[in-house]
């Protein structure tokens, strides 16, 4: 007997964290050490297709025309397995995958490429999900794929070791609060090494971790608090220390993101707040700098960052929306 192929297709968008996530207290179930605090992005999406197909042999995942190997082949193969036991369902899929943005910019497709695999597989799969299901199969894959689920201002809490329930949850909708997200992309240097293995890393050999993971709860308080109050500068300076603390905690176990374009734009936007233009800056695991600011001053830090010394490229994002799905 077999069943009928069945498809579906989900869009998620990218997230940046305002307050960051770096550290598992259970690498297993992948959950995170810390609190988290995103803004989902709009435009910069992830678009992908799951085929449930009797006739193969395997699972296939396609990433802008090219078969894929290797560590991401087998985490989606992974997540696909967790639909197939809960969908008692046999075949394999095949999985084709696009990002709107450049992969190789450096932005992290991870957060959007799982979340739109979580939704396009469950959906493909016929089962009945909430975006809050959804979301706990994508934070197995890569937590900050739990963020991406839900457009606007999303939270991702601390997990307890072996409690495999944790989803992220909405804070606010993307109306809420019209700010925008400018990223300065700088010029790429080595391979970085990827954010699993890093905080891992950091983990196990930073003398900082501990103190990091102590003090992030209040910096995603202090996050929390300003997008209800819709309180940028309260934001943005909580935001500046929970990047600079977690890559602090990463630079003592010998991972460091920073290159001298990083510190160019770091440079520039205090400049900007001099002259009394509101914007802060974040990063993730990558020399890239991320600018937050208020729409109306978004022109104009655009165009300041444009012209810093090693940025390539620049783009502007808003407060994106929900993942979305398609059958068929
Ligand atoms: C620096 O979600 O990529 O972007 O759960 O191991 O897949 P895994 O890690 P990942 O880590 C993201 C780290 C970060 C900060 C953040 O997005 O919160």
């Amino acid at each position: 007997m077999s069943a009928p192929r069945s498809a579906a297709q989900a869009v998620a968008c990218a997230n940046i964290a305002l307050a960051k996530y770096w550290g598992k207290v259970d690498s297993e179930l992948n959950l995170p050490a810390v609190p988290s605090i995103s803004l989902t992005l709009d435009k910069l999406t992830t678009t992908t297709r799951v085929e449930f197909d009797p006739s193969l042999t395997r699972d296939e995942l396609w990433l802008d025309d090219a078969l894929q190997k290797g560590s991401p082949f087998r985490r989606a193969s992974r997540l696909l397995d967790q639909v197939r036991s809960e969908a008692s369902l046999r075949h394999f899929a095949r999985v084709v995958t696009s990002n709107g943005f450049p992969t190789a910019s450096g932005l992290a497709s991870s957060a959007s490429g799982f979340a739109a695999l979580a939704a396009a597989a469950e959906a493909a799969a016929g089962l009945d999900a909430s975006l809050a299901r959804t979301s706990r199969l994508a934070r197995r894959a890569s937590a900050s794929a739990a963020r991406s689920v839900y457009g606007g201002f999303v939270e991702l809490a601390a997990g307890a070791p072996g409690d495999d329930g944790l989803a992220a949850h909405r804070l606010a909708p993307p109306e809420h609060w019209d700010v925008r997200l400018i990223v300065a992309i700088t010029s790429q240097g080595p391979k970085q090494i990827g954010s699993t293995e890093a905080m891992e890393r950091t983990r196990l050999q930073s003398p900082f971790y501990d103190a990091w993971v102590q003090a992030a709860p209040a910096w995603a308080q202090t996050i929390r608090e300003g997008i209800a109050e819709r309180d940028l500068e309260k934001v943005g300076q909580a935001m500046e220390m929970s990047t600079q603390a977690f890559h602090a905690s990463a630079w003592a176990a010998g991972i460091r993101y920073w290159q001298a374009s990083t510190l160019e734009v770091l440079e520039r936007v205090k400049q900007l707040r001099a002259e009394g233009i509101g914007a802060w800056a974040t990063m993730d695991a990558g020399p890239h700098v991320k600018l937050l600011c208020e729409a109306r001053d978004a022109p104009h830090v655009f165009d300041s960052v444009r012209r810093c010394a090693g940025v390539s490229e620049t783009l502007t994002a808003r407060p994106g929306p929900d993942v979305s799905v398609r059958h068929g």
